[in-house]
């Protein structure tokens, strides 16, 4: 007789391939059509499957956590970040905690790179200028942005991503900085030529551009606070493809609105996807709807890997992608 297929519960339609191979190979409860569930359904699930298979708009707290029933192995977030799962809630029951982690590395770099060029050559502006009528013909004076070509990019967390912006940052023209929890080895630094600041305060101080690419976790919450950003030079810009949670979004909207800074790209918020009534009327933002990782191959890649940890756990081995309280 086959064995068991095991009772996996995902929370969100993914893409037809991944849920093709998730029917095959588990008993999968897909939702088909997309609508986000409730903290009681997704209580049920907890308490019914062997794994669940959430993403970021699924907050999977201590209390949820505590609603899992015997049956519940693993959380198989599809989602390289995990700041939406209590990891210390889930380790305490036992639960492991998965996620999806390289396979969305260059497409975040991209489109950070994207909002790097975007927001001093004023992209977004000059396209409404078009839509809107404005366009009068060349002028010597008219929309001018500010070269890249020589600038100090500040980025703040050198992992997978914040080294994949720098390498890209690096082919137009711009001097890499970083700020780190530790500093990365010498070849990786030397291959980047990166600057590694250990006192993240001077090096906001000192930037043109600074770029947001570290993990959201208690320890960063606010870790671009109202007196960092005001350390920033009033020319500078920022960019945040990472977690809004990580910049006080309320002051940076209100320091944009009097020019305490010259320009923002974010593709991620707050208190998403509710954005800072602020942020939306701002001339100097580009603005994204949390697109970083949105390819269809890297949508497929991270359905491949939650099938792969979870494959894992049934064949009796240990998940590849963990995650253990002491990495946050
Ligand atoms: C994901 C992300 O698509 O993986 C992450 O951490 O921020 C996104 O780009 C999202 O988290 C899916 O759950």
């Amino acid at each position: 007789m086959a064995p068991k297929k095991p009772l996996v519960i995902v929370t969100r339609k993914l893409p037809e391939q991944v849920e093709t191979r998730m029917r095959e190979l588990f008993d999968a409860r897909l939702n088909l059509d997309d609508t986000p569930m409730t903290a009681a359904q997704l209580g049920e699930a907890l308490a019914t499957a062997e794994v669940l298979v959430p993403t970021i708009t699924d907050h999977i707290d201590a209390a949820l956590i505590a609603k899992a029933g015997p049956n519940l192995k693993l959380i198989a977030n599809f989602g390289a970040g995990v700041d939406n799962i209590d990891v210390q809630a889930a380790t305490d029951r036992g639960i492991l905690v998965t996620n999806t982690p390289g396979v969305l590395t260059e497409d975040t770099a991209d489109m950070t790179m994207a909002l790097i060029l975007a927001v001093p050559r004023r992209l977004v502006e000059g396209v409404s200028a078009l839509e809107e009528d404005r366009f009068r013909g060349w002028s010597p004076n008219w929309m001018l942005g500010n070269r890249l070509q020589g600038k100090r990019l500040g980025i703040v967390g050198m992992g997978r991503i914040g080294q994949a912006v720098a390498r890209r940052a690096r082919a137009f023209g711009l001097q890499i900085h970083y700020h780190n929890r530790k500093q990365v080895g010498p070849d990786i630094e030397q291959d980047l030529e990166a600057t590694y600041w250990d006192s993240l305060d001077q090096m906001l101080a000192r930037m043109d551009i600074v770029s947001i690419n570290c993990p959201h976790t208690p320890a960063t919450y606010h870790l671009l606070s109202a007196r960092r950003l005001k350390l920033m030079k009033p020319s500078a810009y920022i960019v945040n493809t990472s977690r809004g949670e990580v910049i006080d979004e309320n002051v940076l909207a209100l320091m944009l609105e009097k020019g305490e800074l010259s320009g923002a790209g974010l593709d991620v918020f707050e208190n998403e996807p509710a954005v800072n009534p602020k942020l939306l009327k701002a001339r100097n933002v580009v603005l994204l709807p949390h697109m970083g990782s949105a390819t269809i191959e890297g949508r497929v890649d991270m359905g491949e890997k939650v099938i792969i940890n979870i494959r894992s756990l049934v064949d009796g081995h240990k998940p590849p992608d963990r995650v253990i309280p002491a990495m946050l």
